[in-house]
């Protein structure tokens, strides 16, 4: 460690004398109610739809790369997650430049001090930084403090359950800026609703948390690359997939039966991220079929209000039927696919977004014949 560095986090960290309204000092200790109970208890975290975050004034600011100097491992891992890019990330700077509103920057780019409709700076471009979760009015907080720190830490028990993620990952549709001739979205609707998806699982009802999944713990260290949609493994275990086929007269007929075990919808989180469940007769392409699940919204007077959802819900499976036609006489093995879009699959084409399309499951079956079929 580099003693002078010490030094300043210690002059940077250390002198808050008034506990912040919202954070009461050592909120942890409460010794009545477990940690989900008391981080329940208290205010928010930050309010819904995210920050600024008061992480002090700005000559007491301390960046990602700035911990990142003692918590080395940390900061590795957090600079290849989806958090640090979610300023940076093209495909959020794709839509901001469309439709440019400070509410998203609240949550994109929570460190930056002004935020506008085009936030710019190193602080915008942190992203959720370590200061987003892990520091409150100068000072470091956690959820156990332990005394091996150079920096004070202020226990709060908020950050290690579910309401450390919950302003920005279930919150309404911000109200418009403007008037707009346009239809806009309901501010009653939510823009993203993984929080309630998660408390109507099954996981959720073990107690399971985000944080268990996407931070896990390895000997007491946290997995901070935050592992999702954007990684292999992750999507390898997101769906329980059933898929069945057999030949009806001159169509094969597939029936895919998808279970989540991702602890919330799949795909969650963002409107317009798409399921694709795709099937063809093997070398035959024009045979291929697919089917398109996620969020519909249709213009009703002033709003676009949500028609349709048909994503994999955590608590009920979904049952896609796929009927390929049998464009000539031979039995052919069928191959399936499902893919998430994480923008409309039009859009996507359009703009050559490749990497924005991510494998879930695949498979090979070979039909079988129902009795009077044979
Ligand atoms: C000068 C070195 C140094 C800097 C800079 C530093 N830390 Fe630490 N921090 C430590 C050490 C040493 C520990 C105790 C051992 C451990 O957990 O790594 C610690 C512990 C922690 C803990 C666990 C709680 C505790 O008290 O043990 C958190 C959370 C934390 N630091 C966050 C941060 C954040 C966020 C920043 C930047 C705002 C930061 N640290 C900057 C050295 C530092
Ligand atoms: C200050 C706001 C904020 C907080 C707090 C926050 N997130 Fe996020 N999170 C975001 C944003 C913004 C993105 C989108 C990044 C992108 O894709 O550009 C995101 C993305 C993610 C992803 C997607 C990763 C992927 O590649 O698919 C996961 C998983 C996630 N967050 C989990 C969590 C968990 C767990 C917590 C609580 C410990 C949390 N987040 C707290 C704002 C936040
Ligand atoms: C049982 C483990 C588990 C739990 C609990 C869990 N997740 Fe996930 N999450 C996953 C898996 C697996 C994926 C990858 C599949 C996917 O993207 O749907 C994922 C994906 C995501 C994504 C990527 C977005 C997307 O389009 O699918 C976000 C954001 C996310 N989770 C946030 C959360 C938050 C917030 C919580 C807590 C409320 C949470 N997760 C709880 C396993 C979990
Ligand atoms: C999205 C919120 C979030 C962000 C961003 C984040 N952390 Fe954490 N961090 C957590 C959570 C959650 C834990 C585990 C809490 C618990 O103990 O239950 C944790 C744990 C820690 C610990 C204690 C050791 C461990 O792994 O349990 C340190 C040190 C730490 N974080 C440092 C950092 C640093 C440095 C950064 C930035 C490079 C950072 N964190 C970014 C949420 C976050
Ligand atoms: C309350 C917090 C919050 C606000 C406000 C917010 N977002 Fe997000 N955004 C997130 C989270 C969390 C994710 C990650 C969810 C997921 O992976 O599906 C995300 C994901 C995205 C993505 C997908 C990024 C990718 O690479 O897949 C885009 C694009 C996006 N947001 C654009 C916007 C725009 C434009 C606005 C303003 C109109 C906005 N967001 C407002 C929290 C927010």
């Amino acid at each position: 460690m580099i003693p002078g560095l010490a030094l300043l986090v210690l002059v940077v960290l250390v002198g808050c004398d008034e506990a912040p309204v919202d954070a009461p000092r050592d909120v942890g200790l409460d010794a009545h109610l477990d940690a989900p109970e008391l981080a329940r208890a208290l205010p928010p975290f930050l309010p819904e739809g995210g920050g600024p975050v008061a992480i002090g004034p700005r000559e007491e600011r301390v960046s990602s790369a700035a911990c990142g100097a003692c918590h080395a491992r940390e900061h590795a891992a957090w600079t290849r997650s989806a958090h640090a890019r979610s300023h940076l990330d093209p495909l959020y700077q794709r839509e901001l430049a469309i439709r440019p509103s400070r509410a998203c920057e609240r949550c994109h780019a929570p460190l930056a001090e002004e935020v506008s409709s085009r936030t710019e700076g190193a602080w915008a471009d942190e992203g959720v930084g370590c200061a987003s979760c892990h520091v409150r009015d100068g000072v470091v907080v956690h959820t156990r403090a332990s005394g091996q720190a150079p920096h004070e830490t202020r226990i709060d028990a908020r950050v290690g359950e579910v309401e450390g993620c919950r302003s920005c990952h279930q919150f309404h549709f911000p109200a418009p800026e403007r008037p707009s001739l346009h239809a806009t979205f309901d501010p009653n609707d939510w823009l993203q609703d993984t929080v309630s998806e998660w408390s109507a699982s099954a996981e959720g009802a073990r107690g399971l948390t985000c944080i268990g999944c996407h931070l896990a713990e390895d000997e007491g260290r946290h997995d901070h690359a935050l592992p999702g949609l954007r990684d292999r493994a992750m999507r390898a275990r997101a769906l329980d997939v059933e898929a069945e086929v057999h030949v009806e007269r001159r169509v094969d007929v597939v029936t895919l039966t998808l279970r989540s075990r991702a602890g919330h919808a799949v795909p969650t989180g963002d409107l317009y991220r798409v399921l694709e469940v795709r099937a063809w007769r093997e070398g035959e392409p024009a045979s291929a079929r697919s089917e398109q699940l996620g969020r519909v919204y249709e213009r009703r007077g002033a709003h676009r209000l949500e028609v349709e959802d048909d994503r994999v819900m955590p608590s009920e499976p979904r049952v896609v039927t796929l009927r390929l036609p049998r464009l000539d006489r031979t039995d052919r093995p069928v191959s399936w696919t499902i893919r998430v879009w994480r923008l409309d699959p039009a859009v996507v084409r359009r703009a050559q977004l490749e990497d924005a399309v991510h494998e879930f499951a695949h498979g090979r079956l070979v039909p079988s014949r129902r009795p009077s079929e044979q």
